[in-house]
């Protein structure tokens, strides 16, 4: 029921194209590559669609979905005003991993928005993502392409794994480039205000716009303050098994994370472990995952989700991860480390190595 194609990445064969454009017009959910990761698409103006898509994805319906376009003159048609330092961004970060939160126009239907009055729009930099836009008729409502719950799929592969049977064709582009979500920037308050870190930084969009704010509702593990991104609020990204991020310097890290590895052997169970170049070697039993290397924030993002996927195949009892607060993306990579677990963070201290 499922149709898997795969495409050309940098130049998409027009028949494929038109044909999953096809599908989106009359109706149908199509998942795609973007450069960020996998979307599900269905026409975003078209309410039984979008209805559609929560359905596919098991995702409660106040959570609003994102209006994808592919060209700059689009963005009027689903929104009522931009405002000045919003075209500043436009101008500097489209196509790209960005999306903008502004007041929906009357075009877009409220199932769309989870029935809220903005609506959030991001021009991706994809070229499978523009033709797809361009032949479904201009505007796109893409979630994540995962079931609820899950990390977001960076490959065709995730997507088959979570939407196989509930999508009508998969479009098959390889491996994504960024590997986490775009950043989300709400300009629906008086001051710009990030609602989801990603692969533009808050420096940069603090050098393109001046004063910027994060929500509140990221920097607090409580539940005291609401996140205003619906989906922020929501146990994510999350592998099956319990994950636990150590922080402390290197060496006690990889001691503690030893040391966990040792307890559970002598039970007869196995942990996960996320490591890095720089420290795999050390690393004496447990089933061990490379991340990447520190020195390459880049790819620590673009393989999280799927070493977390990953653990899922797994019989592990339970996950360790180093922490990774690397200079560009380190604040959007530890907000998905974060939500995947549940924010339980322990300090490796000296004394777990004086036994
Ligand atoms: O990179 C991405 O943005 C990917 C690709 C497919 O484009 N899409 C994506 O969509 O991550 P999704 O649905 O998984 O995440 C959208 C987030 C959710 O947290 C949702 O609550 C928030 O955006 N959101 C959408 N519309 C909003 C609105 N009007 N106000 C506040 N938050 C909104
Ligand atoms: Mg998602």
């Amino acid at each position: 029921k499922t149709l898997i194609c795969k495409v050309n990445a940098e130049k998409p064969e027009q028949d494929i194209i038109s044909q999953a454009g096809k599908i989106l017009r009359e109706g149908g959910l199509v998942a795609f590559p973007t450069e960020t990761v996998y979307g599900l698409g269905g026409n975003a103006l078209d309410a039984a669609a979008s209805e559609k898509i929560y359905a596919a994805k098991g995702r409660p319906s106040d959570n609003p979905l994102i209006v994808h376009i592919a060209r700059m003159e689009d963005l009027e048609k689903i929104v009522t005003g931009v405002p000045k330092k919003a075209k500043i961004l436009a101008e500097a970060c489209w196509p790209g991993p960005l999306t903008m939160i502004l007041p929906k126009s009357e075009e877009v239907p409220y199932e769309t928005t989870g029935g809220l009055d903005s609506v959030a729009v991001r021009y991706p930099s994809h070229p499978v993502a523009q033709a797809l836009i361009l032949a479904a008729g201009g505007f796109v409502a893409a979630p994540s392409a995962n079931t609820s719950g899950r990390p977001s799929p960076t490959t065709a592969a995730h997507v088959q794994e979570d939407l196989t049977g509930a999508v009508d064709m998969i479009l098959d582009g390889g491996q994504v480039g960024i590997g986490i979500e775009s950043t989300i920037v709400d300009f629906t308050e008086k001051i710009p205000t990030v609602l989801r870190p990603g692969y533009i930084s808050l420096e940069k969009l603090k050098e393109l716009l001046g004063e910027v704010k994060m929500d509140k509702g990221l920097l607090r593990a409580d539940a005291s303050q609401r996140p205003k991104a619906p989906g922020m609020k929501y146990r994510h990204y999350a592998p099956k098994a319990e994950l636990t991020i150590v922080e402390g310097s290197t060496e006690y890290v990889v001691a503690y994370i030893n040391q966990k590895a040792k307890e559970a052997s002598k039970r007869g169970r196995q942990i996960g472990i996320i490591g890095t170049e720089e420290t795999f070697p050390y690393y004496s039993s447990g089933v061990v995952r490379c991340i990447g290397s520190r020195k390459k924030e880049e790819g620590i993002a673009l393989h999280l989700y799927e070493v977390l996927r990953d653990f899922d195949q797994c019989e592990v009892e339970a996950i360790y991860s180093e922490s990774f607060d690397t200079p560009k993306m380190g604040q959007a990579i530890m907000n998905r480390l974060l939500k995947a677990a549940g924010h339980r963070v322990v300090q490796a201290e000296k004394k777990i190595n004086d036994r």
